[in-house]
């Protein structure tokens, strides 16, 4: 990487990824992003992050309005899932054996760049990468490092991830480097045994050596733990002080019922407003206003100092604050969680060079978001209420 004072300019080329980088590029992907990269005055943006030279054609066109759904609700949070694919298996987001997308299918890096480019355009401030695991796509780290533009140029206040921390060891100092400041880390037990059970292909020492290093790189941590009846239920209060004990946030999160996975959701359900009442008998809980733009309810747990997240989507209802859409990997815009309905984004991605149509679809896609989601969990309804994992939309 050259030294940002060599430059005199803002231009294409270092850092950008490479046809190479990835599989799954496709020509027309290639020449669009080699015709629209264009150079831009060097104190046009505030730099600050390591790849910031990537500044292309659109990143700094305010004409289109933010997007809003019908609901009077901004669309100000994009997660986006960069594969399908995963080092893992949890037994509650995969079969063991899964079958994956054709490489072809996906995004490029290019097309993901553009992609998210075009709704931090529109108005979206926060970016989470996602997956399956977002670490294990090859060339990731290009496309943190392009994307770290729009966190110099104030464009974007986060960008994050979300991850099971198998490979944190090998990227979280340059995730740093690029401008990650806080991350989600998935853990549902300390004990090694569940975890190569729950996870079926992890190994914990694997992911405690991967929190230690985020850490050590001055990475902020909250750690997502799915509650899993008669599996981790007697865990929680030592999965609170251990999370606590490091500084870190802890969010418990129910099953939601998303995609076959070979076994019942009923077995695996356990109601959060149970656990918080279990919880309550050796903390206190202090109800917070916090909020992360996101469906979790916070309290403060007045024994360790710490904050305690719930995500309830089957017993509680999050989504009239719903501020957030999801994109998978072959460019399908999911505009609720819970819901079947997409918009197609890759087609007019691929379309053209220009990001007309994009947005166009974007708008279209938009102005289609529900209301809310209707996850039901019950004896009536023994399949999924949606056939997708959630390893396609990333959680
Ligand atoms: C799909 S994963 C993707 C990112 C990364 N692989 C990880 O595990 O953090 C995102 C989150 O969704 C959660 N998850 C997966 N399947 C779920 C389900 N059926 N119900 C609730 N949470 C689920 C995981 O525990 C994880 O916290
Ligand atoms: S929850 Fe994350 S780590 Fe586990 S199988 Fe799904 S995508 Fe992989």
């Amino acid at each position: 990487m050259k030294p940002m004072s060599a430059h005199r300019e803002l231009r294409a080329g270092s850092g950008r990824p490479t046809a190479d980088d990835d599989p799954g590029t496709s020509g027309l992907a290639r020449d669009c992003s080699e015709t629209s990269w264009k150079r831009l005055p060097m104190d046009s943006v505030d730099v600050r992050y390591a790849d910031r030279t990537n500044l292309q054609a659109g990143d700094l066109d305010d004409s289109r309005p933010a997007l809003v759904d019908p609901f009077g609700r901004e669309i100000s949070y994009l997660r986006v899932s960069v594969t399908d694919r995963c080092d893992f298996r949890c037994v509650y987001c995969m079969a063991e054996h899964m079958s994956f997308l054709p490489k072809a299918d996906l995004l490029t890096l290019e097309e993901l760049d553009r992609l998210c480019s075009a709704f931090i355009a529109r108005g979206v401030r926060k970016l989470r990468l996602t997956g399956g695991e977002p670490l294990v796509r090859r060339g990731i780290m290009t496309l943190f490092g392009t994307l770290s533009r729009h966190l110099a140029s104030g464009r974007l206040d986060e960008l994050t991830l979300t991850t099971n921390g198998s490979q944190l060891g090998k990227y979280a100092a340059e995730l740093a480097a690029h401008g990650v400041r806080r991350i989600n880390v998935s853990l549902d037990t300390l004990d090694p045994d569940k975890f190569r059970a729950i996870t079926r292909w992890g190994a914990l020492d694997n992911v405690l050596a991967g929190i230690d290093a985020a850490q050590a790189a001055g990475l902020k941590i909250k750690i997502n733990t799915v509650a899993l009846k008669g599996v981790n239920e007697d865990e929680f209060a030592e999965l609170i002080g251990w999370a606590h004990g490091r500084r870190m946030d802890l969010t418990l999160i129910e099953v939601m019922p998303l995609g076959e996975i070979g076994e019942g959701r009923l077995d695996q359900y356990l109601p959060l407003s149970l656990v918080r009442a279990r919880l309550s008998e050796r903390y206190s809980l202090e109800d917070l206003d916090y909020r992360t733009g996101g469906p979790a309810r916070y309290v403060r747990v007045a024994e360790t100092g710490g904050r305690l997240g719930f995500i309830t989507p089957l017993t509680h209802n999050f989504c009239e604050s719903c501020n957030r859409v999801r994109v998978t990997c072959t460019g399908t815009l999911y505009m609720c969680l819970g819901q079947e309905d997409a918009a197609n984004l890759r087609k007019p991605l691929r379309a053209s060079e220009a990001n007309d149509l994009l947005h166009a679809a974007i708008e279209e896609g938009i102005s289609r978001k529900p209301k809310g989601h209707d996850f039901i969990i019950d004896r009536r309804h023994k399949r999924p209420a949606l056939a997708r994992h959630m390893s396609v939309t990333g959680g």
